[in-house]
């Protein structure tokens, strides 16, 4: 099959002669992938690490299920499923564990379904499982024209924040006033940003700190925390928080970094909290071959993406 493959040093390439992977685990299944989304994680992790095979972000039609499976078992052949692949989503084939998919609604397309899993996710719990958002909630997002900014903005505005604030470049902030957010302020512009120091949050939603060119919102997040109760939720930082997060020491109840627990339930949660009918922010669509890997990967790894970049194969 074809798949996007990791050479290492964060480069991918597309390749043609990949083996097709079989469900092998009880509760395992193969997706035939329709669309795969990217994420930065897909270039960050070495190899040795993620596996030869690029993505997380799966959505598709389910076309095998691993030997063993329980009657009434959660996804059979012919499904449409979205959600997060183990060993690789960039390919035609990929496998996953049941209890990490849900079905994808009718009316989403295969691409839109393959853009959410890891943005949407990962938004939903820093605001609602960390972050403890709760309606008439001031909430501010940082890095709010990525891919899980916009999610976020989406996902707050639905959970019935009072005010949500983006940090994006300025071209962007109609984008995120799209997706919800109530004011947009310049990271590059000081006085905007000094200004912004005078205000208060419940929330404070960092999704640009560590992020690969020195971007460090930390102690800005916490100056902006209401007091008593105010949760800064970070979704990348320096090797501290990492360890601190990933040991339990020195992990602070009101500044977090968190890991995404993928989940598919979670996923089916998210689809009813918006409505039923999501409509992640696109970038751009790439095709599954040589070029569309080059150019989507590429467009990842620039961190100038608005939205979300999803490899169409089907
Ligand atoms: N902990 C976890 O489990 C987890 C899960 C998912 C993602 N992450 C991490 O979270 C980060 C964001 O992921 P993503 O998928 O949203 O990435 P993304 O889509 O690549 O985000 C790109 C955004 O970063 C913004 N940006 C670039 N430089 C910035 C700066 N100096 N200050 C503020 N914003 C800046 C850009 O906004 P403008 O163009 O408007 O400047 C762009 O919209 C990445 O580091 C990723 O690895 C972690």
């Amino acid at each position: 099959m074809q798949a996007a493959v990791r050479l290492g040093n964060g480069l991918i390439m597309h390749q043609r002669d990949v083996p097709i992977p079989s469900p092998t685990e009880p509760g395992q299944v193969r997706v035939k992938v329709h669309a795969a989304g990217t994420n930065p994680v897909d270039y960050k992790l070495p190899k040795l690490v993620a596996g030869p095979i690029a993505g997380i972000d799966v959505a598709g039609v389910v076309d095998a299920v691993a030997p063993g499976a329980p009657p009434g078992a959660a996804f059979d052949v012919g499904d449409e499923v979205f959600g997060f692949a183990t060993g690789g989503s960039v390919a035609e084939y990929a496998l996953a564990d049941a209890s990490k998919l849900a079905s994808k609604p009718e009316t989403m397309t295969f691409v839109d379904a393959a853009a959410m899993p890891t943005a949407y996710v990962t938004s939903y719990q820093a605001l609602f499982e960390h972050g403890e958002m709760r309606p008439g909630a001031r909430v501010l997002i940082i890095g709010a024209s990525g891919g899980c900014g916009l999610a976020a903005c989406q996902l707050a505005a639905a959970g019935g924040a009072a005010e949500i604030v983006a940090v994006c470049s300025s071209r962007n902030a109609q984008l995120c006033a799209d997706a919800g957010a109530t004011e947009a302020f310049d990271y590059a512009d000081d006085e905007r940003m000094q200004e912004l120091l005078t205000r208060r949050f419940d929330l404070v939603y960092d999704a640009a700190s560590g992020s690969g060119a020195g971007e460090d919102y930390r102690g800005f997040g916490m100056d902006v925390l209401a007091e008593p109760r105010g949760r800064r939720v970070a979704i990348n930082g320096g090797f501290g928080e990492w360890f601190a997060t990933l040991t339990g020491w020195g992990r602070g109840e009101r500044d977090r970094l968190m890991l995404t627990r993928q989940d598919g339930e979670e996923l089916t949660k998210i689809v009813e909290l918006l409505g039923g009918e999501p409509s992640p922010v696109i970038d751009r669509v790439f095709e599954l071959d040589l070029s569309g890997v080059n150019l989507g990967f590429a467009r990842q790894k620039s961190r100038r993406a608005r939205g979300k970049i999803v490899i169409k194969v089907v």
